[in-house]
């Protein structure tokens, strides 16, 4: 039997970062996607097959208590951290120690900003559970790829694996979530072509808190106000025009906050600030920065946006929401 599932990346519109701390935040998945193939094998090994997850190829192969890397690339080896864990849990979960092999495609860059590393894990699961006959919900595969998360970084929200595994427009606050209608924002994602490690930013942001909590709590209790505030304007019935003109304000004042968490770099705000100058109405970070990606609201402007991005030397993508979240694909029996 073979299973085919595939899960998408996600922007955080409003609160990353703020949300590891139990405020709400604002995310949305998008229409990149990881395909996960799960299949048995006969030597009762787990084999990851990582062939395209923009980074080199790499193969690795794992029994009980030996790993066998056939080439080693460490953007890549992270990302199957992600996707070792997430094989694991299934397994314990059936209480079934099988020989599976996992092959895995993306489209979605790695270490972005853009979930690359929860969309996997969400795909793997999803997969490798259906190849076990074991029925789980897409919140439940969320919860498990939250689990995933915390046993390679640490710490997280969970926030990237619940949109990643249930789609569309969400509003998030500590493990629960409310579908938000999907509005189809005039937005332009930027990619710095650097990548920054969620791990590392996250330890960064609780190294500061743990130090300065009088300074950071408040960043941080702000970063929920913009995020509720943000979410009052998507839900009522405004013109669209002041819709968006205060989304936009917002946009900026949460970037300007997480610059003072320390997670810009000096080609995430040339972006944000290339944006602005060109018409947007607002522009900030998405996800845990330290590179990756940043996405500005430009109703009527995404194209000067866009030139004036790749300009400030970064990579403008066209994306849309993805109302749909873990799929599978395909299954031969
Ligand atoms: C990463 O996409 C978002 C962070 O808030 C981490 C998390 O929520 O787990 C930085």
């Amino acid at each position: 039997m073979r299973v085919l599932a595939s899960a998408p990346a996600k922007i955080i519109l409003f609160g990353e970062h703020s949300v590891v701390y139990g405020k709400p935040a604002i995310a949305a998945a998008i229409d990149l996607r990881t395909y996960v193939r799960a299949e048995f094998n006969k030597n009762g090994r787990i084999r990851i097959e990582a062939k395209d997850i923009r980074t080199p190829g790499l193969t690795v192969s794992f029994s009980e208590d030996q790993i066998y890397f056939e080439t080693d690339y460490g953007k890549a080896a992270e990302v199957l951290s992600y996707v070792r864990e997430a094989i694991n849990l299934v397994m314990e979960e059936t209480g079934k120690q099988k020989g599976v092999t996992v092959s895995i495609t993306s489209q979605i860059p790695v270490g972005a900003g853009l979930g690359s590393s929860a969309a996997v894990a969400v795909a793997t699961i999803g997969a490798v559970s259906k190849l076990l006959d074991l029925e789980l919900s897409n919140a439940e595969i969320a919860k498990l790829g939250h689990k995933v998360e915390l046993l390679v970084q640490g710490a997280s929200s969970g926030i990237d694996p619940t949109v990643s595994a249930v789609g569309g427009f969400l509003y998030y606050q500590n493990g629960s979530f409310e579908s938000l209608p999907v509005v189809e924002l005039p937005i332009v994602v930027g990619y710095t072509g650097s990548s920054g490690s969620t791990k590392e930013l996250v330890t960064k942001v609780r190294k500061s808190f743990n130090e300065m909590p009088e300074i950071i709590d408040p960043i941080l209790s702000s970063m929920g106000k913009v995020v509720e505030k943000a979410r009052e304007i998507i839900l009522a019935e405004y013109n669209k025009e002041i819709k968006f003109e205060l989304l936009g304000r917002l946009m900026n004042i949460n970037h300007g906050l997480l610059d003072a968490l320390g997670v810009s770099t000096k080609s995430l705000s040339d972006l944000v600030y290339a944006s602005r100058e060109a018409g947007a109405l607002g522009a900030k970070i998405t996800g845990a920065g330290g590179g990756g990606c940043m996405y500005t609201l430009a109703p009527g402007k995404q194209s000067e946006v866009a030139t004036a991005i790749k300009i400030a030397g970064g990579m403008p993508m066209v994306t849309k929401i993805s109302r749909e979240g873990l799929r599978i694909e395909d299954i031969v029996q």
